[in-house]
């Protein structure tokens, strides 16, 4: 057996090769089919795990990186200069908070804001286009205060707005470094709005003056917009100032054509073409407009620039910005009278101030029985508001009140 084993192999092992390799055949042929699925496996995992880099790589760059291929990122990216992220930090447990309504918008509850100049001008330049309002708008004035400090005559305003909330809207601009407050039972807590330094006769004057207008836009019911001073009383009660506001035809911005050098004479030559000498005006700063003028006086990127370059002391812009501004622009919109009585008999830079014993009740009858020009008629009510009155003067006017100005 062992022999013919041997023989078998021998024999085998002696068969021509063509043979032999017929033997073999099957085996090749499965050894070939094995290594062909093997590489076409192998490849078609290679191109599919590239397909998924490549998947990645374009996903990962269109979410990081903004590309050229979608237009709309490096549009947005300016409009929407903050991420949308940031926003649920800012809002409360109340889902009310959270929801986009008329409310804070018809009036904000706060005149604190983080705007810079430039952005609440913007902002408070808005106006809608649909005339009619969609809610119950009572008409409120406005009472612009520019002081350094604290409200010198405020217990005399304080009488004044007393029994009519709702009617008016207050705003004190004061000098950032006064950093008093108002106690909560008075009109003027928390109605500081962010302001700057403001020096007596420089441009910055008028600058304090726009941001007042602008904080008081905000507050779509504000209608008339009146600017007083630390020295400034008002000559009738709340009701009869209020209703003649409110029914006026006309803005109170005092503008008159003055030749001499304290008119003409401040005018700049490097203003023209914009403004001409013919169209130079001067007036008294203490204005009272309606909101059409003020949205038109916080707008303005015309005059005011010119202003800024060409009238610095000793030329006042707060003396003439808005007299010419208005009187070119928007001259039938103003009365040119202001509604604000100062005494200009003793001359000088600055007009008469009234102490103690100069307030009587003759005087301030005196003063709230002139004759002046109300939408078109004659009437005997000139004057809403008198300044110089200094503190001392306060005992008397606030034991005259209810006599005089029937408060
Ligand atoms: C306000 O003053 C006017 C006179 O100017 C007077 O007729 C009117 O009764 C006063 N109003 C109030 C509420 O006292």
């Amino acid at each position: 057996m062992k022999g013919s084993n041997n023989q078998h192999s021998l024999n085998s092992a002696s068969k021509p090769f063509h043979l032999q390799l017929a033997r073999f055949l099957p085996y090749l042929l499965l050894l070939a089919f094995g290594v062909t699925i093997g590489i076409i496996i192998s490849f078609y995992l290679k191109s599919f795990s590239l397909s998924q880099q490549f998947n990645q790589f374009s996903r990962s760059s269109s979410q990081n990186a903004p590309p050229p291929m979608p237009p709309p990122p490096p549009i947005e990216k300016p409009i929407m200069p903050h991420p949308p992220i940031e926003k649920p930090k800012e809002v409360p447990n109340s889902n009310l908070m959270g929801q986009v309504g008329l409310k804070e918008f018809i009036k904000p509850s706060n005149v604190v804001h983080d705007m810079s100049d430039e952005e609440l001008l913007w902002r408070a330049s808005m106006t809608p286009k649909i005339r009619e309002y969609p809610f119950d708008r009572v008409p409120k004035v406005a009472f612009m205060f520019l002081v350094r400090g604290p409200v010198p005559l405020a217990p005399f305003w304080e009488m004044f707005f007393n029994g009519h909330e709702g009617y008016y809207s207050i705003y004190v601009h004061s000098n950032p470094s006064y950093d008093g407050s108002d106690p909560e039972s008075s009109v003027f807590h928390g109605r500081r709005i962010p302001s700057k330094i403001v020096e007596w006769g420089k441009f910055n004057m008028i600058e304090a003056e726009r941001r007042l207008l602008a904080n008081a836009l905000l507050d779509l019911s504000n209608q008339r917009f009146v600017l007083i001073s630390e020295s400034c009383i008002p000559l009738f009660n709340f009701s009869t100032i209020y209703t003649y506001l409110i029914h006026s035809t006309q803005s109170y911005v005092m503008a008159y054509d003055e030749h001499s050098p304290v008119g003409r004479g401040r005018y700049n030559i490097h203003m023209s073409p914009v403004i001409t000498i013919e169209q130079w005006r001067k007036g008294s700063q203490w204005f009272e407009m309606d909101r059409e003028l003020a949205l038109e006086v916080v707008s303005d990127r015309t005059y005011f620039p010119v202003f800024q370059e060409y009238c610095q002391v000793p030329c006042y812009a707060d003396e003439h910005y808005l007299p010419t501004f208005i009187s070119i622009m928007f001259p039938e919109k103003n009365s040119d009278r202001s509604l604000t009585w100062v005494d200009w008999s003793k001359g000088g830079l600055h007009p008469a101030k009234y102490v103690r014993p100069e307030v009587t009740v003759a005087f301030l009858e005196n003063l709230r029985n002139q004759k002046c020009k109300y939408n078109g008629d004659q009437q005997n009510v000139c004057f809403l508001f008198a300044r110089k009155f200094l503190h001392t003067s306060l005992t008397r006017l606030l034991r005259f009140a209810p006599r005089v100005m029937h408060f």
